[in-house]
């Protein structure tokens, strides 16, 4: 098995894939990041008022909020087929088109079905985004170059979903709500038009027998004939001589793919029990609780989306220096001892100023502690784990882990409080986050700067997960 994309391999050609081409290529599909961020996060603001103009019931504005769920779960289940069949681009310009259709839906309802439809429709597009996205950096890119590009993309959700919560309390002065709501249409169009000059996958193309198609992109995208001749012998020696196979028969026969899909499924698991959405979903209601006032509390959302996007964009850098491993584990110390002082403050209801300002330090410390690791590298791992010939239905399952378990803890959230009281409720994220930390330390491999054919010949080879990386 070839070293493809290995920088400084001796006798090897050094595959560029920096800057470029590649890098244009991945950065476009990273803005498909924005589109999700800001759909996760416009709706807090224009709940509100669309609740009061159609007179919906408590139930019915949870149904408003919770449609977007069901449609991701949905879209990430049908996204490996579709982007298997007609690939990543064809896939991530449909998931735009149905986001431009559901926001136009959104801010022209005349009644509360059609803001359902428009809900669940880009709720679909973004399941299908949060798959095609990191997937297709991934293969469009090499070396550094893979983590840099899946952070960016987890970055700019964060920064969407900031976008969200500044568009949402700037529009609510007015009670514009169907202009929040139809705000994404926009960047919708512009990325619609973006994925017109993307270049197909030179793993799909390869993966469907079209080598010299696959030969021509690479040779594009890093800009050096040799290396992408060595890149693409490297694709074909992981996609072997076989005929290929589904996911479900892989599933059956092949003992090392079973155990990438259960890496990916239990990250997307353990990156939604640290409690990361009940932060991005409660945040005023938590604060409120705490004796915030109501603007206080908006306000003090907007620092949380700050702090996750700002985060974020150091990620990017830390990323490609410290590797996965030490960054996730660092990440889930910051957020169980974050979450532990929240307990604290919470379980003794614990009053004053002094309270209230620890409360929300230690809120910001722990969206800060998620944005530095658990968030982008549960990404960057699940796209780079998965062998290529069931790599669309081993990123598909763990996308659905991922918006099942969303779905899961932000639906029982305000239950579990309300049972158990804030503190012990929080003390539990915080035990989970140690659990994620021990989870990583055993089992999360060090992918940092390997190429994706040599974690799959590890794989293959029957290696340990946590040793399947470097
Ligand atoms: C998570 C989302 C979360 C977002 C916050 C992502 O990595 O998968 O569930 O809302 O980070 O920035």
């Amino acid at each position: 098995m070839s070293a493809v994309g290995t920088p400084s391999t001796p006798g090897t050609p050094a595959p560029t894939g920096q800057g470029g081409r590649a890098g244009r290529a991945a950065l476009t599909t990273a803005c498909a990041g924005l589109l999700v961020g800001l759909d996760t996060g416009l709706i807090a603001e224009a709940l509100g008022f669309i609740g009061r103009d159609f007179h919906a019931t408590a139930r019915m504005q949870e149904w408003i909020v919770s449609v977007l769920m069901v449609g991701a779960l949905l879209g990430s289940l049908g996204a490996g087929v579709f982007s298997r069949r007609f690939g990543r681009r064809m896939a991530l310009g449909a998931a735009t088109l149905l986001i431009g259709v559901g926001a136009l839906l959104c801010a022209t309802a005349a009644m509360i079905g059609q803001i359902l439809l428009g809900r669940f429709l880009i709720g679909v597009a973004i399941g299908i985004c949060t798959f095609t996205a990191p997937l297709y950096i991934s293969e469009l890119t090499t070396g550094r170059m893979r983590g840099t590009m899946v952070t960016t993309f987890s970055m700019l959700q964060s920064a969407g979903i900031l976008l969200g919560y500044l568009a949402g309390g700037i529009l609510s002065g007015g009670g514009h709500w169907r202009l929040m709501v139809g705000l994404p249409f926009v960047p919708a169009v512009l990325l619609f038009a973006g994925c017109a000059f993307l270049p197909s996958s030179p793993s799909w193309l390869a993966a469907r027998g079209r080598f010299e198609e696959a030969r021509a992109v690479l040779r594009t995208l890093r800009g050096d004939e040799a290396a992408a001749d060595h890149e693409l012998a490297g694709i074909q020696a992981e996609l072997g001589t076989s005929k290929p196979v589904g996911g479900f028969m892989l599933l059956r026969t092949r003992p090392y793919f079973r155990r990438s899909v259960a890496l990916g499924v239990g990250l997307q698991i353990m990156q939604q029990l640290t409690g990361i959405n009940v932060v991005m979903y409660y945040a005023p209601k938590i604060l409120e609780n705490a004796h915030f006032g109501t603007s206080a509390a908006a306000w003090a959302t907007v620092m949380v989306g700050v702090v996750n996007a700002v985060v974020g964009v150091g990620a990017i850098f830390m990323v490609s220096r410290w590797g996965r491993r030490p960054l996730l584990v660092t990440s889930c110390v910051i957020m169980a001892c974050a979450l532990a002082a929240a307990a604290v403050i919470e379980g003794l209801h614990l009053q004053g100023m002094g309270a209230v300002v620890s409360l929300m330090v230690a809120l910001l410390v722990f969206v800060a502690g998620f944005g530095m690791g658990a968030g982008p590298l549960v990404w960057t791992l699940c796209s780079e784990i998965q062998p290529i010939e069931g790599r669309d239905f081993g990123v598909g399952c763990s996308t659905l882990a991922n918006w099942g378990m969303d779905w899961a803890v932000s639906n029982t959230f305000l239950s579990i409080v309300a049972v158990a009281g804030a503190g012990w409720t929080f003390a539990g994220f915080s035990v989970m986050n140690v659990v994620f930390m021990l989870f990583t330390l055993l089992v999360v491999p060090e992918t940092r700067d390997v190429p994706l054919d040599v974690i799959e010949a590890h794989l293959e080879a029957g290696r340990p997960l946590r040793r399947i990386g470097r």
